[in-house]
């Protein structure tokens, strides 16, 4: 124990300038890390599914989203197909404008089916947080809280028909596509 006479004599182990960068840059790494709050593999990778059916190219309408489920049939996994009208990274179809991407933003969940806004290929702004997506690109964030991209359920074509075959990017709510 200090004796009082002691007290305000020695020097703190840590002054407070090495206090403040050491906070700092601890700030900093943890700021960062918890910005996108996951492994960047996990953000980016593509995950395989099932392959399922999930509409025809023939049914759809140029800017009209059709919701459907994938990869599974809960209320999570609600996503959206759009005809684009222009192409797309992803895209399929003969003008390669048919892209699908999962419905709840990834900031923190609001629904974007329904702010698909045509005249610039983007869903949003989210009704939440104002977050918007461009369908054009992978739905890449172009504005607001989102810290990563929309998820894109992966397409193919088989004649008429198009599949639903993977994600790429992690689906809202969860710590790891699985
Ligand atoms: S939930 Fe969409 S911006 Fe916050």
């Amino acid at each position: 124990m200090m004796k009082p006479e002691e007290r305000g004599k020695t020097r703190p182990c840590v002054s407070r300038r090495e206090f403040l960068l050491a906070g700092g840059a601890t700030v900093a790494a943890v700021g960062l890390s918890s910005c996108l709050g996951l492994p960047l593999d996990t953000v980016l990778q593509t995950r395989e599914y099932p392959r399922k059916r999930i509409g025809r190219l023939s049914a759809l309408k140029p800017d009209v989203p059709v919701e459907f489920k994938y990869p599974f049939e809960d209320a999570g996994s609600t996503s959206f197909l759009v005809k684009l009208g222009v192409p797309a990274a992803g895209g399929v179809g003969a003008e390669k404008d048919v892209v699908a991407f999962h419905c709840f933003c990834t900031h923190m969940g609001g629904l974007l089916s329904a702010v698909y806004r045509k005249e610039y290929k983007v869903a949003g702004p989210c009704p939440m947080h104002l977050s918007t997506f461009d369908l054009t690109r992978h739905g890449m964030i172009v504005a607001g809280h989102g810290t990563i991209g929309l998820p894109q359920v992966v397409l193919e074509v088989s004649g008429d028909e198009i599949f639903a075959g993977g994600i790429a990017g992690l689906v809202y709510g969860r710590a790891r596509n699985v």
